[in-house]
């Protein structure tokens, strides 16, 4: 049996997981989780898992779901709350296996202490090995213990990986479903509506993540994920866009053999992967070779999509350079979203923060997190910026 513990449990890979927990009872317990605004799914998520502990992000909210559970007749569960709280929850001693999947930074600090404290790591969580890959890989390596991606590309690199050895790989190519903006004409970008953004073609996913995709800073990401998780230059890892997602990566290895790992668009099967690691177990998670009639490929359009271009090169910098990168989107797309900034304007003010990032390398998360605050001041400086600029003009 085992022991998990459920970084961001109310968010979609989080609800994922313990649909995996629901059809595999006999293989999987739910030991903690933590959660972050959503108090009536923590609540739901409370009486029906019955973990040890239970975090959220607010203060306010565990006295609120604190009191919830005292009301239902729910004891046992110690609720907390706050980075302190995620970390108390990855870190239990009960826990085996920690799946981080909070968006952002938020979930740098439990994730990094987790592998620090041994355990086994389903990673969905990009963002925290984009800004600290470098020290969280090697506290790994230090533990002895897995980093198992979750996030589908990494995960069919993953299982591609098994079929040689990491030297005798010569390229590794990412592919990409080019978003709900794949043949949209630049002309027409600066005019993509927040609902538009929101509509990928096919995956269901977080808001953030489903902006990322439109503007394929997700790929950029993926890129900088897997230079850090199969200690890989940026020019060995190639971005392809595949508009099916039938084919979620491809290794090829250096006598020109090339493995492919194909399956359903469902997130519950990298995860069931990473839980069951390194065995595969039966799922209903079929995926039908029949239907699979065309397989379309393109090169990426780094014009169009300005974001891979900033990635590529925040991956080649590394250190400060790539915590910027996430740090200055993670504030563009809520901008985007809040309705503050256009689409073609993300781009603009990641550039603009990276243009002002010196490249350094901090060397301990406290030093990242310090490196991430400041770019996020300066992202919303331009955009402070950028908006005092657009009502100047509407003005006149
Ligand atoms: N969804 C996918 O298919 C997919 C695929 C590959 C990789 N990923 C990666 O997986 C991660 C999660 O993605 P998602 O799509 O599941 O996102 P999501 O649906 O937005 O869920 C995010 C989760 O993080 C929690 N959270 C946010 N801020 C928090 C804080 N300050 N403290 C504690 N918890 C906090 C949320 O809690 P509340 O909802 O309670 O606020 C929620 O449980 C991201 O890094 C994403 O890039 C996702």
């Amino acid at each position: 049996m085992k022991r998990l513990a459920i970084l961001g449990s109310t968010g979609s890979i989080g609800r994922s997981t313990l649909k995996i927990c629901e059809s595999y009872p006999d293989r999987f317990t739910v030991v903690t989780m933590a959660a972050g605004g959503n108090i009536d799914l923590a609540f739901e998520q409370s009486k029906r898992w019955k973990p040890k502990v239970m975090s959220v992000a607010a203060e306010a909210d565990a006295a609120a779901l604190r009191k919830k559970l005292e009301a239902s007749g729910i004891g046992g569960i110690d609720v907390v709350h706050g980075t302190a709280g995620t970390v108390l929850v990855a870190t239990h001693p009960d826990v085996d296996f920690v799946v981080s999947a909070i968006v952002g930074v938020a979930g740098l600090e439990a994730t990094y202490e987790a592998v620090k404290a041994g355990k086994s790591i389903g990673l969905a969580n990009k963002e925290c090995m984009v800004a600290a890959g470098e020290i969280i890989t090697a506290e790994a390596r230090k533990q002895g213990k897995p980093l198992l991606p979750i996030d589908s590309e990494h995960n069919a690199v993953h299982q591609c990986m098994r079929g040689g050895r990491l030297d005798e790989v010569k390229n590794v190519w990412l592919t990409a479903s080019g978003g709900p903006f794949l043949h949209t004409p630049a002309k027409d970008f600066a005019a993509i509506s927040v609902r538009q953004a929101l509509n990928h073609p096919t995956w269901k996913m977080g808001r953030r993540i489903t902006i990322d995709s439109a503007t394929l800073m997700n790929k950029g990401f993926e890129v900088i994920e897997a230079c850090r998780l199969f200690d890989m230059p940026p020019s060995q890892v190639k971005v392809i866009v595949h508009p099916q997602s039938t084919i979620h990566s491809l290794v090829e290895f250096n006598d020109g053999s090339i493995l492919a790992q194909l399956s359903v668009t469902d997130m519950r099967l990298p995860i069931l992967y990473a839980l069951t690691y390194p065995e595969r177990v039966e799922s209903d998670l079929k995926f039908d070779v029949l239907s699979m009639k065309k397989l379309d490929f393109y090169e990426p359009n780094l014009d169009k999509f300005p974001c891979l271009r900033l990635a590529y090169e925040a991956a080649e910098a590394g250190g400060a350079k790539s915590i910027s990168l996430n740090a200055a989107d993670e504030v563009a797309v809520a901008a985007f979203l809040d309705g503050q900034i256009g689409f073609t304007q993300i781009p603009e003010v990641i550039k603009a923060v990276l243009d002002e990032t010196a490249n350094t390398h901090p060397e301990s998360i406290k030093k990242v997190l310090e490196c991430d605050a400041h770019a996020r001041e300066v992202a919303r400086q331009v955009i402070e910026r950028k908006e005092k600029s657009v009502t100047k003009v509407l003005s006149h």
